[in-house]
């Protein structure tokens, strides 16, 4: 029997027993998809690190989802000239010139935004002391830092990141439904005319924001176009709030899960950042990346051919007991110096450009949460998962204090 299904909607609310078996029986399998599944964390990181032999192309894969008319969807258009799906030369040059704009200094500043966005959340249900922490809070939350990131005007973040969130089904690898299709291409449309127009009003007035610094960047005469501007733009928004929803989500209901580790870090706050990088290598949202091979490899014993389309199962890398020692157990006090860096974050040249951005959320989120809620509690019989194996995460998750 196949051991891994990946239209079994149980994979969306607990993919692990089926990564378990699946990096026992048949670590590089040919899955029912025609792409091949990765569940090794030494197989994963390959995938990711080598990006002469794996590449995105992105062009080739979605023709494959989606068929060869996808070349004409107005979202498609911007989705290719993402830096998160570009290929070397293209992604090279990308790259150098958002890291321009993606300093530490400017992700340190956005701190007190992000503390004072997160209180104001908190504090809005304050009368009624409960809240679906996943509508009220892990979504507007880091739509509200990305916004502030770009220097979009707080008027506008609601509907832009609406339009916003209407992307998130092309980053799946599950087919599209017309109506699916029809609300993305709106929503491209409507974000697109928004960041040209912001694009605009930075390059004759330049501010302290990350979008003017992406505007402003340059290396040896060469700048980012405008279309490259809005199709990055919208990335941050894409990979930047989905993402971080499904993790803040996620690492309360782990906590929940694990009254010893939730009670430890409320005693010991010193270990949050290990404490969060532990939450995410245990349940990640970004369960998975796929590339396409150049040319021909083998992973272990198996052979892949040119064109081959393999998926880096992040989730189950993370779950790897040869690289973890017990895996599924949480364990906030992981030596992290003493396993490799947990897949969460992706590797090589793709490296999560937003992960230091991600991890000062998710402190402030927690810290919060432990400092002036200590009574939180989440309500168990709330609990339900969004249908989305990819990106992992809850649908709802009731707290009350
Ligand atoms: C828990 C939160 C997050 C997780 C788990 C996560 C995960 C990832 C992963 C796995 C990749 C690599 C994908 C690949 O190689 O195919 C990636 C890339 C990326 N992420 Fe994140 N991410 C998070 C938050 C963010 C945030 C907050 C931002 C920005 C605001 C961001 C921006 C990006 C960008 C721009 C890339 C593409 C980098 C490149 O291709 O060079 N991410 N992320």
């Amino acid at each position: 029997m196949d051991p891994f299904n990946p239209l079994d909607p149980q994979l969306a609310i607990y993919p692990y027993p089926a990564y378990a078996a699946l990096r026992a029986q048949d670590p590089v399998h040919m899955s029912a998809l025609g792409a091949y599944v990765l569940t090794r964390h030494e197989d994963v990181s390959r995938l990711f690190a080598d990006t002469d032999t794996f590449q995105h192309q992105y062009v080739t894969q979605q023709k494959l989802r989606a068929g060869p008319e996808v070349e004409a969807e107005p979202y498609f258009d911007y989705f290719r000239r993402m830096i998160f799906v570009s290929d070397n030369p293209a992604h090279r040059r990308l790259r150098t010139l958002m890291n321009k704009a993606f300093t530490l200094r400017r992700v340190r500043e956005l701190r007190v935004h992000a503390e004072r966005i997160a209180a104001e959340l908190m504090e809005a249900k304050s009368k009624q002391r409960h809240m679906d922490f996943i509508e009220d809070f892990t979504y507007p939350f880091p739509l509200r830092v990305i916004g502030t990131v770009l220097g979009i005007p707080d008027s506008d973040h609601e509907v832009i990141g609406a339009h916003a969130t209407a992307l998130n089904p092309v980053l799946e690898f599950l087919p599209m439904s017309e109506e699916v299709k029809a609300k993305a291409n709106e929503a491209v449309g409507i974000l697109s005319e928004y960041f040209e127009a912001l694009a605009n009003a930075r390059r004759a007035d330049p501010t302290d924001d990350l979008f003017s610094a992406m505007v402003h960047a340059a290396e040896e005469g060469d700048v980012l176009s405008t279309d490259e501007l809005i199709a990055n733009a919208i990335l941050l928004y894409v990979a930047g709030h989905e993402t971080t929803a499904g993790g803040t989500g996620l690492a309360l209901l782990s906590l929940h899960k694990h009254p010893d580790q939730w009670a430890l870090l409320k005693e010991r706050p010193e270990l949050m950042p290990t404490a969060v990088e532990e939450l995410l290598r245990y349940d990640t949202p970004g369960q998975g990346s796929a590339r396409v091979a150049t040319k021909p490899t083998t992973f272990g014993d198996t052979q892949i051919d040119a064109g081959s389309i393999i998926l880096g199962c992040i989730g189950a890398a993370n779950r790897d007991p040869e690289a973890y020692a017990d895996p599924n157990t949480l364990n906030i006090e992981r030596d992290f110096n003493q396993a490799p860096r947990p897949a969460t974050w992706g590797g090589g040249a793709h490296l999560c450009l937003g992960r230091m951005l991600a991890l000062q959320e998710f402190e402030v989120a927690l810290s919060l949460l432990f400092q002036k809620y200590p009574t939180l509690e989440v309500e168990e019989e709330s609990i339900a998962f969004r249908p989305t194996p990819l990106m992992r995460g809850l649908q709802t998750l009731r707290v009350s204090w």
